[in-house]
Parts: structure tokens; C-alpha cells; sequence
């Protein structure tokens, strides 16, 4: 399938996990890639050379996009590129595990910084370049199972994840007369880096396993498959929702 040809897609935060997954998928099906990432090392340069061994573009551009106008000269750079954008995958995200009563502002902010203001910024940017170019673009953001269930000891993580469901069921709405279409994908339990400690305990593993259906973890080419098609024609009438895939997590039912 060649979904993407002649389509050019920036992923942020994509040097490993669920972005890099994103990545080689949306570049398997045709499109030209932007790397994102805080900083440029032996991954970013793996990943390009992955995305060229497939005859594709790639560019690795460095941003801290909990930045506003970080995130906003990002994808003014990535237009740049290579004259164009379509898809914007908003993946970069982060998570700390505190006691509510614990959190300090820092960390806070450093939450809803990168998964919701930055994000946010970065859509705006975005729209003013298709609105300037009258061109319509896909949006697609990483959300999670948490901006529908609870996380405890996550609670700025939730309130992000939260907002970003929000964010997207008023945007869509904003954007349709311009041709800009935006989801949320939601992962349940994916085994990225992100999940490091996760799956060195057992334990701990064991318990998230028990509300899994599927009984095990996601492949970050789970979500990238989902991804892609939200990004595609294929969904060409598909916005302002949320799709989740989690192995049944999220709306699971434990038999007695
Ligand atoms: P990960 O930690 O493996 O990868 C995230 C990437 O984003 C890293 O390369 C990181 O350096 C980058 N990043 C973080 N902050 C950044 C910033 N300010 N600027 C630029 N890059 C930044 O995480 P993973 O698992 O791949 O997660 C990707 C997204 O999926 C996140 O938004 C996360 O919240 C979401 N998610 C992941 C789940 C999982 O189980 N892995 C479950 C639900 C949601």
C-alpha cells in the first residue's frame, strides 16, 4: 500500500517507542518523514537510515516541544523541509509517578508542558500554514487509555491526557470547514521504554496483565498501525474522537 506517496509527516518525540513506530510505518506506505527529538544521536541517525533504505526522505529536526515557540518554529522548519506538511503526529509525551500531595510545580509544568501546551502550539502553527497554503492536514495525537480512566499517583499525566480529549473534540469541530481532520489515538500498556520499569517487575507487570483481556502488552506497531490509518484517506471522514488501542483495557469486565 502506498497511502502516503507524495505525503510528507512530522512525528515529535519520535527517536524510539511509539513515534519511531510511527515513523517507519507512515514511511513504508509512501510518506517523506520529519524525525523529532530533544536531541539528535544513534537513533534519529538509525531511523533515517531505515526510512532511506526504503527509498523514502527523512530529516531529523532537534526541538523541546513542551516550548510553544520551540514546537511552533518545529513545524515551520519542517515545512521548510521539504515544502510542504500533511501530517502532524503529536506523540512526544511524558509521565511522573507521584503522590498527588508530592507534586511540585516544576513537574507539573514539565507534564503539561509537553503533552498538552506544547501540543497545542504546535497544532496552531499548523493550521495557519494550511490555512495560509489552502491545503487541508491530519492531526493525530497521542493520547492514552488516561484521558478516560484512572491512573492514580499520575494525576498531571490524567489532567493532560484529559485536556488533550478535550483539545481534540473542540478542534475538530474549529477545523472542519478548513479540510483539517484531528484524532486522539489512546494506547493502553504498549512495552516502549516509557514502560522500563513495568516490565523489569513482575509483579508490577503481573498486576497491569490481570485488567488486559488480551493478556499481554502492545507493540509500538500496534499503535503505529492505528496511526496510520487515522492519518490516511482511508479516514478521510474521521475526526474529533478517540480511538483506543489498548487489548480491551479500557472498558474491560472482570468475571467473578
Ligand atoms: P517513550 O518515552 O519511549 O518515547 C517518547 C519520546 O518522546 C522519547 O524519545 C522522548 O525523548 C520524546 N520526548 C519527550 N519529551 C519531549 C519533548 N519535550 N520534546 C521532544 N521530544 C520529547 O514513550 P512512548 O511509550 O513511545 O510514548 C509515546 C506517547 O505515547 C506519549 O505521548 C505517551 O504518553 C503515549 N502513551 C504511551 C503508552 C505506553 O504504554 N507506552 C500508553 C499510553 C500513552
Amino acid at each position: 500500500m502506498n497511502r502516503f506517496e507524495n505525503k510528507i509527516a512530522l512525528i515529535t518525540g519520535s527517536s524510539q517507542g511509539i513515534g519511531a513506530a510511527c515513523a517507519l510505518r507512515l514511511a513504508s506506505e509512501g510518506a517523506d518523514i520529519i524525525l523529532n527529538g530533544r536531541s539528535y544521536d544513534e537513533r534519529g541517525e538509525g531511523l533515517i537510515k531505515q526510512i532511506n533504505d526504503m527509498g523514502r526522505r527523512a530529516t531529523f529536526l532537534t526541538a523541546d516541544v513542551s516550548n510553544p515557540q520551540n514546537v511552533i518554529n518545529l513545524v515551520n522548519d519542517a515545512i521548510k523541509s521539504y515544502g510542504q506538511l500533511d501530517i502532524l503526529v503529536n506523540n512526544a509525551g511524558v509521565e511522573k509517578n507521584h503522590n498527588f500531595w508530592e507534586v511540585t510545580e516544576q513537574e507539573y509544568d514539565f507534564v503539561m508542558d509537553t503533552n498538552l501546551k506544547g501540543i497545542f502550539f504546535g497544532i496552531q502553527a499548523f493550521v495557519k500554514y494550511c490555512m495560509g497554503a489552502n491545503r487541508g492536514g491530519v492531526v493525530v495525537n497521542m493520547s492514552s487509555v488516561h484521558e478516560e480512566i484512572i491512573f492514580p499517583h499520575f494525576a498531571a499525566y490524567c489532567a493532560s491526557k484529559g485536556g488533550l480529549k478535550m483539545l481534540t473534540r473542540d478542534l475538530a469541530t474549529e477545523l472542519a470547514p478548513l479540510n483539517v481532520r484531528i484524532n486522539n489515538v489512546a494506547p493502553g500498556a504498549i512495552a516502549t521504554p516509557i514502560n522500563k520499569h513495568l516490565m523489569e517487575t513482575p509483579d508490577l507487570l503481573n498486576n497491569v496483565l490481570k485488567n488486559i483481556p488480551m493478556k499481554k502488552l502492545g507493540e509500538p506497531e500496534d499503535v503505529a498501525a492505528l496511526v496510520a490509518f487515522l492519518s490516511s484517506d482511508d479516514a478521510k471522514y474521521v475526526t474529533g474522537s478517540t480511538y483506543f488501542v489498548d487489548g480491551g483495557l479500557t472498558y474491560h469486565y472482570e468475571e467473578q
